[in-house]
């Protein structure tokens, strides 16, 4: 039906879900107590290619595109959504920035370790004050006399895998009167003086995915290691987030996914009033609504994979597109995982399966890389070209 899915897409596909059966499933729930980061899957992952599906293989790559990477996250996250997580930022919050902005050198010592997996990459947008509104930031970065190294100073938070991070792509002030257009970007070294990590975040769900504040006291950063020219940091932050969100929608998919499966079989086994209860009317409504959501979503998400695809090739945006996918998907997961609790009552809501997982995890997906509300206001300015 597809035809843009190709063998070697259903090759990794189906690598991907040999893997987390195998691999993620089994020790999800044990992860999902502890909170503890699951570095050994993770690197297994590297080893597999997962870490950097959409980088070319000369730079430790799988060297393949976006439908290979949407098609490997559901599988992955419809085992685990905290490896995901851990996955998506690697492979579109930094590979993809380095990919797109950074330098031969850059890409070298910076993208070839995270792509492969042998090191964690992270993305800092987000401050205590500024969240949606990205680009009235705090921090600051100022360039010493000599001009060979920025002085960074400022507080980063809700950092994605920054407890493990190895480098960490910073967005952050050098000209704070220009606003939006004063914002640059910075590759950040974690084991240099004048960086720390806050504790890590108590969540709610993803709970194995780390996420902390990070702080900079004088931090020294060489001039050569800023991710494209002073002030474009803005638009390398969105450009990065357009990407980022097509793995986000592909990790809503897979928890819907895993939920509406989870919601057919128990359907099909327990009985009440003396019959199955995928029998009765209600419990029918409801995986048919599951069931069109989950396919619209997919159908949303292939739909920006291709427009992201074309877009690669001829320079234009997909935006409008991601922030579709993204916000359909992740409401249709919350949604999705509400109805499983629903059909499966009570043991829909013990920790003996995995359902409440599942709904734990859906809720972030409607706030991180930018909220519905936030999705909402690029698809109608984009609709309207009004501000
Ligand atoms: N691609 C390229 N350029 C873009 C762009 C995009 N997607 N979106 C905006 N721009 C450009 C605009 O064209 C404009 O450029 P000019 O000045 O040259 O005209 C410039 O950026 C400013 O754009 P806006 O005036 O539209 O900016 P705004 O301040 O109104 O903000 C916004 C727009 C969509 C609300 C944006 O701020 C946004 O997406 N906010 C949400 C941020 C977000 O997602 N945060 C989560 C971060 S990461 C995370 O969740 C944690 C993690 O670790 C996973």
């Amino acid at each position: 039906m597809f035809d843009f899915i190709t063998e070697e897409h259903k090759m990794i596909q189906q690598a991907a879900r040999d893997f987390a059966r195998a691999a993620i499933a089994p020790i999800a729930a044990e992860y999902d107590e502890s909170g503890d980061f699951p570095l050994r899957t993770i690197r297994e992952m590297g080893q597999l290619g997962f870490m950097g599906i959409e980088v070319p293989e000369e730079y430790g790559g799988a060297g393949m595109d976006t439908v290979a990477y949407v098609l490997a996250m559901v599988e992955i996250c419809k085992a685990d959504a905290s490896h995901g997580t851990i996955m998506s930022v690697n492979n579109s919050l930094f590979a993809h920035g380095l990919m797109k902005f950074g330098t031969e050198e850059q890409k070298q010592k910076y993208l070839v370790p995270v792509a492969t997996g042998q090191k964690i990459g992270a993305y800092s947008l987000t401050e205590p004050m500024s969240g949606s509104d990205a680009g009235t930031m705090k921090s600051r970065a100022v360039l010493n006399e000599a001009g060979t190294h920025y002085v960074i100073n400022g507080r980063k938070s809700w950092v994605t895998s920054a407890p493990y991070a190895d480098t960490i792509v910073l967005f952050t002030m050098t000209q704070p009167e220009k606003t939006h257009k004063g914002v640059s970007a910075f590759i950040i070294e974690t084991d240099k003086p004048g960086f720390t990590r806050g504790k890590k975040e108590p969540k709610l769900g993803i709970r194995a995915s780390a996420t902390s504040e990070i702080i900079f006291d004088n931090y020294e950063c060489p001039v050569e290691n800023r991710l494209g020219a002073e002030g474009e940091g803005f638009k390398i932050a969105m450009t990065v987030l357009d990407a980022g969100r097509i793995g986000i929608a592909s990790q809503a998919l897979g928890i819907a996914e895993a939920a509406l499966e989870a919601s057919i079989a128990y359907a099909k086994e327990r009985e009440a009033f003396g019959q199955k209860i995928g029998e009765f009317q209600m419990i029918q409504q409801k995986l048919a609504d599951m069931k069109c959501r989950v396919d619209a979503s997919r159908l949303l998400i292939y739909q920006a994979a291709l427009a992201k695809m074309a877009a690669t090739r001829t320079g234009g945006r997909y935006s409008m597109e991601a922030s579709m996918a993204k916000l359909f998907a992740s409401e249709t997961a919350m949604w999705v995982t509400t109805q499983a609790i629903q059909i499966h009552g009570g043991m829909g809501y013990s920790k003996e399966m995995p359902l409440e997982r599942y709904f734990r995890d859906a809720k972030i997906t409607e706030i991180y890389e930018g909220t519905s509300e936030i999705q909402r206001m690029v698809i109608a300015r984009s609709l309207t070209g009004l501000r």
